[in-house]
């Protein structure tokens, strides 16, 4: 075969994969029912990579191969929708969804609509983020964030990571066609995720939506394509030749849905149903809040809609809302368990916390087997008893609460007391004036306290031990092994192997942990002391009046007071925990135990270009807290605030950055991204 018949064969190979390649896509996300297994897909694709790489000419911008592509952007530009993007309604009882209904009822007589066939289309309300996709000729042309509803972020490179998103439509789409709808992620895809973030000592995403936005609005799509979103379109924005598009079969929002999902695009109409009445609008709720734990990711509710695109058209649109739509959203969701006993926990600084242990009960999608009870007043105006079936809430993804008994259910029970002695040391508890709240007296002799003052001088902002978990400290607590903070600094690696569940290697990482933990600032180290009243920010403002703690020990009552943010309470607590000797011991012996604080240089401050700066932080700087940033700033003779202004010198950016990224831009205020602030420090 000559050489050209051969590249001709072979240009028709690369566009039967391209062809074959979206089919299995289309089949898989959008008619969810795969044809071949990912073994057989995979071929396909090495296939079409091998012979692109071949004929590089050949590569076009919507071929399969080409999702992941482009290096990480520094920041996404703004891009102007052509329609805006609105809000929904909302209405959070039955109430609100009647008057919702009588309003269309107006409107329907007032357009003499035939108001008995498919009035509404009710649509599950996915709870992810909206994103406008513009396709020009079928080719996806860029995907937009709804950002304040008027811009949006350039989000095309993320977006094109989403294999159930066609890089190309199939069939004949309108010239531009706008599709809208929302990106999510899938549960377990989620779970995934948060595993990965904690293992590499990074805070997990609190929810779905979240994560899904915090991955679209990343600035590297490698990591968004790692994360396996997902998109179901539930509208569109600007079509071309809107007028063609009314007068064909696509005059309602299920014809409208279908007519998307003919280009290949998911839609959500499997769990979608017409409905007439107000009795039929509240089962699909019913039935779609049933559904909710059996679907694969989050729902916060349901959409209905006026199905007629034409009636939707005359109804219209408030500016921040369509008016002929609303979305029903879940109530906190609530079960009933029962509450067998009530324990107690100790706090690092003693307060004594009744906890509900409940029979294991599922609830707003996980399994639930104690929650707070907060304190006993809480207890006694909920009229809570043991004994009693409780109802339990978690709404969203906050901590369970018990919300009160059910008394119709009330049978045998017994009163809640308070505790007169503490369950791990015996030390009286007390309440002290003035406070709502329990204590146990016994300070640190109190191995509850210990571990958790412990777990808190280990903490990230503080000591930043990484490894030693309350699991491990517990033993070493248990075991006598460490009686206070500077026994941390003596551990051997025979003290931590006979530990349970500490193999060698984790004790090596934590031993090394240690090592460089003694190497802190002194905002770090007096925040890890544990001082009542004195978290990280009060421990900066000490750390800038005073070189040294010895200088702290020794300060008189005028000297604190004068520190930014210190009042009566603050400095109250200071004077007394350096009054108590233990305290001062622990001090010298972290001293001696190797542990120093490092101060820059009055030479880099002079030379440094942020000495006397305002520094505001916006977005997710790699591998520092917002403390470190800050700590760093301070070291340089900077100061970091909250807000910015025109007083605001200078603006260090990350990923996800919010609102201040253009406020700064409206106030011509120097940016720095962070990978260049990183570079100058
Ligand atoms: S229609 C004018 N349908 O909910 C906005 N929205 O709370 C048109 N959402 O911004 C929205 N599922 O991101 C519609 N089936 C659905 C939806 C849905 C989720 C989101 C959407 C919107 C938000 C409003």
């Amino acid at each position: 075969m000559s050489s050209s018949n051969k590249k001709i064969d072979d240009y028709k190979r690369i566009e039967f994969l391209r062809n074959e390649i979206n089919k299995h896509n289309i089949l898989y996300y959008v008619y969810d029912n795969p044809v071949i297994d990912d073994h057989a897909y995979d071929a396909l694709m090495k296939e079409l990579i091998a012979l692109e790489s071949k004929y590089p000419d050949s590569v076009n911008s919507y071929s399969p191969t080409q999702r992941v592509g482009g290096s990480p952007v520094s920041y996404f530009k703004n891009i102007k929708h052509s329609i805006p993007m609105l809000s929904l309604n909302n209405a959070f009882n039955i109430k609100e969804v009647e008057s919702f209904d009588q309003r269309m009822m107006k409107y329907i007589d007032q357009y003499k609509f035939d108001s008995n066939i498919n009035k509404y289309f009710c649509e599950l309300k996915l709870d992810g983020l909206a994103i406008n996709i513009r396709y020009i000729n079928g080719i996806l042309e860029y995907a937009s964030t709804r950002g304040n509803g008027l811009i949006g972020e350039d989000v095309t490179s993320n977006i094109r990571t989403i294999k159930s998103i066609p890089l190309k439509l199939s069939g004949t789409p309108p010239k531009i066609l706008e599709v809208r709808g929302e990106v999510i992620m899938e549960y377990n895809d989620f779970h995934k995720l948060n595993q990965y973030q904690i293992s590499i000592g990074n805070k997990p995403f609190v929810n779905t939506r979240n994560a899904t936005a915090g991955t679209i609005r990343n600035f590297d799509p490698n990591i968004t394509y790692q994360r396996s979103l997902k998109f179901f379109a539930y509208g569109c924005g600007l079509i071309e030749n809107n007028d063609k598009f009314y007068v064909s079969s696509v005059d309602d929002q299920c014809n409208l849905l279908n007519w998307l999902s003919s280009f290949g695009i998911p839609v959500n109409v499997k769990y979608s149903s017409y409905a007439n009445t107000i009795d039929e609008l509240i089962n699909f709720h019913k039935k779609a809040y049933d559904l909710r734990r059996n679907l694969p990711y989050a729902i916060d509710g349901v959409v209905y809609k006026i199905n007629s695109l034409e009636l939707q058209n005359k109804i219209g649109f408030s500016s921040r809302a369509p008016k002929f739509s609303i979305a029903h959203k879940f109530l906190a969701e609530e079960a009933i368990t029962k509450l067998w006993k009530i324990e107690f926990q100790i706090s690092r600084t003693g307060i004594v916390t009744p906890v509900a242990k409940l029979e294991p009960i599922f609830v707003g999608g996980v399994n639930i087997s104690s929650a707070t009870l907060h304190n006993e007043n809480e207890i006694i105006r909920k009229d809570i008893k043991i004994g009693d079936f409780v109802i339990v809430r978690r709404a969203g993804d906050v901590i369970p609460e018990v919300v009160g008994p059910v008394l119709n259910l009330r049978n045998k029970v017994e009163d809640f007391h308070m505790l007169n002695f503490c369950p791990i040391c015996k030390s009286k508890i007390v309440k002290f004036t003035g406070e709502n709240v329990y204590r146990c007296t016994g300070k640190l002799f109190c191995k509850a306290q210990l571990v958790q003052q412990l777990l808190h001088a280990s903490s990230r902002n503080a000591l930043n031990i990484v490894g030693l978990g309350e699991k491990i400290i517990s033993q070493l607590v248990n075991k006598n092994i460490v009686k206070s903070i500077t026994d941390i600094f003596n551990l051997s690696l025979e003290n931590l192997i006979q530990l349970d569940r500490v193999s060698n290697k984790l004790a090596e990482k934590i031993l090394l942990s240690i090592k460089k933990s003694k190497n802190t600032s002194l905002n770090k180290l007096l925040f890890a002391l544990g001082i009542e009243h004195i978290g990280e920010h009060i421990s900066k403002e000490l750390s800038k009046k005073f070189n040294n703690l010895d200088d702290i020990i020794s300060a008189k009552e005028e000297e604190l007071l004068s520190v930014n943010c210190i009042g009566k309470v603050a400095k109250e607590s200071i004077l007394t925990f350096f009054s108590i000797p233990e305290n001062i011991k622990i001090v010298k012996e972290l001293e001696k135990n190797g542990v120093v604080i490092s101060k820059i240089s009055n030479k880099i401050l002079k030379n440094s270009i942020f000495k006397d700066k305002i520094i505001v932080l916006t977005g997710k700087i790699e591998n520092l807290s917002r403390v470190e940033v800050e700590n760093i700033v301070n070291n340089l003779g900077g100061r970091v605030n909250n807000s910015i202004s025109k007083n605001t010198s200078y603006l260090i950016y990350g990923n996800n950055y919010g609102e201040k990224f253009y406020k700064a831009d409206q106030l011509g205020i120097k940016k720095i991204y962070y990978k260049d602030f990183l570079k100058m420090i």
